[in-house]
């Protein structure tokens, strides 16, 4: 069983969303940046790793936010809240950044424009945004 963590990364009451590049079911939609744990790390440390990989950003993990999602049989995704400690997030293997505050997060999930494990999510990012 493999974990995939995911960032709410909150600064000055926006969230940060990243557009997905592939797979194509969900090239183009918006998501929580992450990636998957690797063996031995915690979900924190692969969360702080990833965001520095794919936007080189500094953050801090924090609490897990909402439930878990199982993505597959062998993989599930969690979030985490995460404070951006240090940067500027910059696109590597994203085609797009984005800050949002509770009510473009709303329209942007009824849109149908977040990845659907992130969508189930809304309510717990909401509730941190307002
Ligand atoms: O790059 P890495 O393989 O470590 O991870 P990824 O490709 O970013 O994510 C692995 C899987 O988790 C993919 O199927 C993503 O669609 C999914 N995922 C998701 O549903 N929501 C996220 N916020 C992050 C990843």
């Amino acid at each position: 069983m493999r974990e995939v963590v995911a960032g709410a990364v909150i600064s000055a009451g926006r969230l940060l969303l990243a557009r997905r590049t592939y797979p194509p079911e969900v090239a183009g939609l918006w998501e929580l940046p992450g990636g998957k744990v690797e063996p031995g790390e915690t979900r924190g440390g692969a969360l702080e790793r990833e965001l520095a990989e794919e936007l080189g950003i500094e953050v801090a993990a924090g609490e897990q936010i909402g439930v878990g999602v199982p993505l597959r049989e062998d993989l599930s995704l969690v979030a985490l809240a995460a404070t951006l400690v240090a940067g500027d997030p910059r696109p590597t293997e994203h085609s797009a950044v984005c800050w949002v505050d509770a009510d473009a997060l709303r329209q942007m999930a009824a849109a149908g424009e977040l990845v659907p494990a992130d969508a189930v999510w809304l309510d717990d990012l909401a509730g941190l945004l307002t």
